[in-house]
């Protein structure tokens, strides 16, 4: 494969860190700008590889991503506060870093370029009780994290060489790990405190391995020109799963659990939808890693460690 000059921003996330060890690996030329607001280490192991750059800056220097996007042929746009409670809390620095830096980059970039923008599909749930989605269902995102996601979207489909993933919820270990996403936060405290507590038990959801979300974005690479100008839902078919579904899974795993329901409380999260993967399993990815092996991975992480809790833990 043709060995490509691609730049990510915000690439020592948690997703961040996952993909860019997959291309860097691949033998691309990578080059990752961050503020490393979350950990310093993620991309350590990397260092050392001739064929990736770190620059330890903010997205919002423009100069240096005018200079940054210079010969890049794809580019990665993942920089952003991620999750409503921290973007409730600072909505000026969300909408310059999440909105207004995503035009920035769009208003340099030559239509040769591409580019690669996840989204995240919480916005189907609102108001959509039990419904199927694919990518045609509107997003109503209520969260400035969900609005600024979604507008940027919109912005991103109008250059033609842009391809858009909305991600199910994201779960398994990342050399920045978050521990508020929904499984990840569960599987934690099922280990530790041996019990579940649910609000709103039967809100279900879409679920995928953050492993598999840097293939899906290898996936895109391998098949630009077949996937491009598009929206793809990226989750496993087979875990579009209620909450007491998947507190049932890691009970099983997690000997000793016991789950209870809380009857009073409301889930901010309005997430309660099927989802339909069709649209780029039909090209022909597919997720290797189930929900079964991503508790179990969990599992064996959180027995050996007590993650900090992230900054942006909700
Ligand atoms: N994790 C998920 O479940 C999920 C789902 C859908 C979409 N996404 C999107 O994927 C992207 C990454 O999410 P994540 O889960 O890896 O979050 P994350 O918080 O782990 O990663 C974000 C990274 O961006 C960096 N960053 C923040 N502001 C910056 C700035 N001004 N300049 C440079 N770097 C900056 C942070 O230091 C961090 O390393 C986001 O755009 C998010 O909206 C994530």
């Amino acid at each position: 494969m043709k060995k490509l000059n691609i730049l990510i921003t915000g690439g020592a996330g948690y997703l961040g860190s996952m993909i860019t060890t997959k291309l860097v690996e691949d033998g691309h030329n990578v080059t990752v700008i961050d503020i490393l607001e979350f950990n310093k280490t993620s991309l350590a192991h990397l260092f050392i590889k001739h064929n990736f750059k770190f620059i330890e800056g903010d997205v919002r220097d423009k100069n240096l991503i005018s200079r940054e996007l210079i010969n890049k042929n794809i580019i990665i746009p993942l920089a952003a506060l991620v999750g409503a409670p921290l973007c409730e809390k600072y909505p000026k620095q969300t909408i310059d870093i999440n909105f207004n830096c995503i035009k920035f980059i769009l208003s340099k970039i030559k239509p040769s370029q591409k580019i690669i923008y996840p989204n995240t599909n919480s916005g189907y749930g609102i108001g959509e009780k039990n419904k199927y989605c694919d990518e045609k269902s509107p997003l109503n995102p209520i969260s400035l994290y969900g609005r600024t996601k979604v507008e940027s979207e919109k912005i991103i489909l109008k250059h033609k060489n842009s391809v858009v993933f909305r991600l199910a919820t994201v779960f398994g270990f990342s050399y920045r790990m978050r521990t508020d996403l929904l499984v990840n936060f569960l599987v934690n405290i099922a280990v530790r405190y041996k019990k579940i507590s649910l609000f709103e038990p039967h809100f279900r959801r879409n679920y995928i391995h953050v492993d598999d979300v840097a293939n899906a974005f290898v996936f895109a690479i391998s098949n630009f020109s077949l996937m491009k100008g598009n929206i793809y839902n990226v989750g496993l078919s087979n875990a579009n799963l209620t909450k007491i579904q998947l507190a049932k899974l890691i009970k099983k795993i997690v000997k000793g659990t016991k789950i209870s329901i809380l009857k009073n409380r409301k889930d901010p999260d309005k997430r309660d939808y099927f989802v339909s993967n069709k649209k780029i399993e039909k090209l022909g990815f597919k997720p290797k890693t189930s929900i079964n092996e991503g508790i179990k991975e969990l599992k064996n992480i959180f027995n050996i460690h007590n993650f900090k809790k992230n900054k942006n833990n909700y």
